[in-house]
């Protein structure tokens, strides 16, 4: 049986890379395989590209090519790691996907590349997979950028390209993720990611269990 595929989404800072962690050891205690990815960079290729798009000067891709790149990374995504681990029954726990891409590249830059452009290069690269589930984690912009730069602090490489944009970008692409989750209220469900690391954590378990039926 085919295994089921869940996506994480949410602007900076809100709190996803942990959630994977908790989610994924909660559903391998149940007794689910569990393989979690993370888009850009997923693949050997796709860490060149994430190393490409998410550092250095902010406006040095059209946004064209910016989405391209996106599209490439997910395609090595799709077809090394998601499908071969969904053909064998494994679960899939995504630190984001293609809502990433509406969110960021149209949302985010005031609508500069057509939604259609975006959801035709989506069918090239998938066809009509989509997630089963997708939470988004959903925090002010403030909050989240706080977090965001905090944890940059501590890295050697500072991936602060999207980080570094205005804050009205940050407020637009979250509204881009409640516009997403309107429009597809049946695979999306939006969770206040301001709470503390267990709060937020049970919630996404009741929603888990409750949507995907374990
Ligand atoms: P991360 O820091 O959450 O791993 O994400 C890397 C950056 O890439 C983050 O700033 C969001 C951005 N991004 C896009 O702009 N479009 C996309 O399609 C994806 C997947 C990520």
């Amino acid at each position: 049986m085919r295994g089921k595929f869940i996506t994480l989404e949410g602007g900076e800072g809100c709190g996803k890379s942990t959630q994977l962690k908790l989610l994924a050891d909660y559903l391998q205690n149940k007794g689910i395989e569990i393989v979690q990815t993370k888009e850009p960079g997923s693949t050997p290729e796709g860490k060149i590209l994430r190393e490409l798009l998410v550092t250095g000067d902010k406006d040095k891709f059209d946004a064209i090519s910016e989405c391209l790149l996106y599209y490439a990374d997910r395609r090595c995504n799709l077809t090394k790691v998601v499908w071969p681990a969904l053909e064998q029954g494994k679960w899939v726990i995504s630190d984001r996907y293609a809502d990433s891409t509406e969110a960021y590249q149209y949302y985010g830059y005031d609508k500069r590349v057509p939604l259609e452009t975006l959801q035709n290069l989506y069918q090239i690269v998938a066809g009509d997979f989509k997630p089963d589930l997708t939470i988004i984690l959903d925090i002010e912009p403030e909050t989240g950028m706080r977090r965001s730069f905090a944890k940059a602090a501590t890295m050697a490489v500072k991936e602060l390209r999207f980080e570094s944009r205005q804050l009205e970008f940050h407020h637009n692409l979250r509204r881009g993720f409640l516009e997403i989750a309107e429009r597809e209220p049946e695979r999306c469900v939006v969770l206040n990611a301001d709470a503390d690391i267990e709060t937020i954590h049970q919630k996404i378990v009741e929603i888990v269990e409750q949507r995907l039926e374990i």
